[in-house]
């Protein structure tokens, strides 16, 4: 298991709305910690960065050693930041990192799972297993695993909350997506479940499902380690004209609803999925 400290603050920063002015919300400040699985990618970064300077400790996780350092040392902004290899379709892999993160700061307060791929977009009679595989291991069975880690940790405080990033996707159907789409809706279901599951012992489970900005995520059988892209992509050409607020989402968009289902703002939500999309699901 590799695990990367933070070694200097505010190289390349990941600057948003919450890192320039941050909010202030009851149950994120210094106490907190914060594991968020996919957090040296776009809107996982966007996310640690605000949960940085909001003063909470935060663990983000990857499976490129280069790409998790970049992003401890671009999103660390006052509260602590630690970097995890692990990939999350490796049980033994998620246990490690989160028993390292229980045992270095001694609670987990709240999981963010972001760790996803795409797949190949191939027709259904062309997908092979190994992509099947792939794409359910690392979008559902992954959350399975985080959760269940997470939780045990969680249990000891009688508190917790996890957001499952799920996607339009998961709802709205395009052509050929035969797992990643699938998959979501999957994640969706499972936040439900688990939201029945753990609410005795005070854990929320919440889904957000983001409208689509362009960024890195990696496909079936790309290598992860590109870095996330951290910039505006309002020049992006593709057509915005069935978003009712006539825009593609920025990554920190992401970012807010994330918060508040974190926050004590939430306290009485579980099981519950926020469209943060613009409006476009709303439109026929
Ligand atoms: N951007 C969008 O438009 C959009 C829309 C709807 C939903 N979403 C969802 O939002 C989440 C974040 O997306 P993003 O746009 O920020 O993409 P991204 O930049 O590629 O972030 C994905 C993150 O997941 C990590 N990851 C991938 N496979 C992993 C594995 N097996 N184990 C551990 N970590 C893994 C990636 O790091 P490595 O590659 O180094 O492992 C990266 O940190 C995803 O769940 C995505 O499905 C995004």
């Amino acid at each position: 298991m590799v695990q990367i400290g933070s070694e200097k603050n505010g190289v390349d920063m990941v600057t948003n709305d919450y890192v320039a002015k941050p909010p202030v919300l009851p149950g994120i400040d210094e106490t907190s910690v914060v594991v968020i699985a996919g957090g040296s990618g776009a809107i996982g970064s966007h996310c640690a960065a605000a949960l940085s300077k909001m003063g909470a400790r935060v663990a983000i996780t990857g499976r490129s050693q280069v790409r998790v350092k970049e992003c401890v040392q671009s999103v660390s902004y006052g509260g602590e930041v630690f970097g995890l290899v692990a990939d999350v379709s490796s049980s033994v892999q998620v246990d490690t990192a989160v028993n390292s993160v229980a045992d270095k700061w001694g609670r987990i307060d709240a999981l963010v799972n972001l760790a996803a791929i795409g797949d190949s977009g191939r027709h259904l009679e062309e997908v092979e297993d190994s992509e099947i595989a792939a794409v359910l291991n690392t979008n559902l069975v992954g959350a399975m695993y985080l959760a269940r880690a997470c939780a045990v940790v969680m249990k000891q405080h009688t508190k917790g909350s996890i957001v499952n990033v799920s996607s339009i996707g998961g709802h709205r159907v395009t052509p050929h997506r035969i797992t990643y789409g699938p998959a979501k809706a999957a994640l969706e279901h499972l936040s439900r479940q688990l939201s029945v599951d753990l609410g005795r012992y005070g854990i929320r489970v919440n889904t957000i499902s983001p409208g689509q900005t362009p960024s890195n995520l990696r496909r079936f059988n790309e290598s992860p380690g590109l870095p996330p892209i951290t910039s505006d992509p309002e020049g992006n050409p593709t057509p915005t004209r069935r978003i009712p607020l006539s825009r593609r989402g920025k990554f920190e968009d992401y970012v807010g609803a994330i918060l508040f289902l974190l926050s004590d703002l939430a306290s009485y939500v579980t099981g519950v999925n926020i469209w943060v999309d613009g409006g476009a699901s709303v439109v026929r």
